[in-house]
């Protein structure tokens, strides 16, 4: 189900995400097609899935989400080009090309992160992708501005850049994985759920649950994978955690209990949308497909 349903998500937010690269000046061409290279480039898209299953499962139709689904994944294609600039994780490849500093060079590379997360914040603004109330397109603005800054994902990759070498316990792993990873996935769904317009607090209350425990185990499976999957697959170096003697949750359990754990958040998030109805099927085979995909 989630392969169907994954590749026409994944149509819609692209076809969503194609125009804003339009370079608004000939000087910006560069620029823009770095913007462009960072992010139409055959990503797995779970971040705007999440957010218009979110929205699907809340009763409304998936392209009230379309400026949610466009700003997470800016914001994510942008963390992502600066995580692979060598003062971060140095890395060459970045799903099956060549990263964005490589391509370009690493000035374009920070500048086009740059400009894709101001771009974010642009798309979820735009009327020309959703339709929602100024109050609800604001608290969309701080659930973004909140997930992706410095209390969120920038948080957690400075959590991670300076705990190289160490050994954290399983407490303060699982709060560097919250923040660099889950607050942007937690996001995604809120997002998701606020574009609908109906949902209630019960009904945020259940899908933070589900977020925050599918948040978790996204990580632990980009943990486990760099360990047993393969470049190829993973589209990105396989084995460059352990290259760079980075926490994980493989080095801190071992795989199998890694795996163990990343089952049983998903079991978490299940619960969590037990009360939901049918509409509610693309998250619950989001949370499966989560701990199940290889790369
Ligand atoms: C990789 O994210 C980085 C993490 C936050 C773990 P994804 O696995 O979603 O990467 P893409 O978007 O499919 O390339
Ligand atoms: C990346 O974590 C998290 C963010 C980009 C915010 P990783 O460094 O583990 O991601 P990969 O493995 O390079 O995709
Ligand atoms: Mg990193
Ligand atoms: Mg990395
Ligand atoms: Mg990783």
């Amino acid at each position: 189900m989630i392969g169907a349903y994954q590749a026409q998500c994944q149509a819609r937010v692209d076809a969503a995400l194609e125009p804003l690269f339009q370079a608004p000046s000939v000087e910006l061409t560069r620029l823009y097609q770095a913007m462009r290279y960072s992010v139409m480039n055959g990503g797995k898209r779970v971040r705007p899935l999440l957010a218009y299953a979110a929205c699907e499962a809340l009763g409304a139709k998936a392209e009230q989400a379309n400026g949610a689904a466009c700003a997470v994944e800016l914001i994510h294609a942008y963390s992502l080009v600066h995580d692979d600039l060598p003062a971060m994780d140095d890395d060459d490849l970045r799903r099956g090309q060549p990263t964005t500093h490589k391509a370009f060079d690493e000035a374009c590379a920070i500048l086009a992160g740059d400009g894709l997360q101001s771009l974010a914040f642009d798309a979820l603004l735009d009327p020309r992708l959703s339709a929602q109330s100024d109050a609800t397109r604001l608290a969309m603005v701080r659930v973004l501005a909140r997930a992706a800054g410095s209390a969120g994902m920038v948080g957690g990759q400075a959590i991670d850049l300076g705990s190289v070498g160490l050994k954290l316990d399983q407490t303060a792993l699982e709060f560097m994985h919250r923040h660099k990873t889950g607050a942007l996935i937690e996001a995604s769904v809120r997002l998701g759920a606020l574009a609908s317009e109906r949902a209630g607090d019960a009904e945020l209350k259940a899908l933070q649950q589900y977020a925050q425990a599918i948040g978790l185990a996204f990580q632990v499976q980009d943990d486990i994978l760099d360990v047993e999957s393969d470049t190829a697959t993973l589209g990105k170096r396989q084995g460059a955690d352990i290259a760079r003697d980075k926490p994980t949750y493989p080095a801190l359990l071992g795989l199998d209990a890694a795996k163990a754990y990343a089952l049983e958040l998903r079991d978490q998030a299940l619960e969590a949308v037990r009360p939901f109805d049918a509409a509610a099927e693309p998250l619950r085979a989001l949370a499966r497909y989560i701990v199940e995909r290889r790369n």
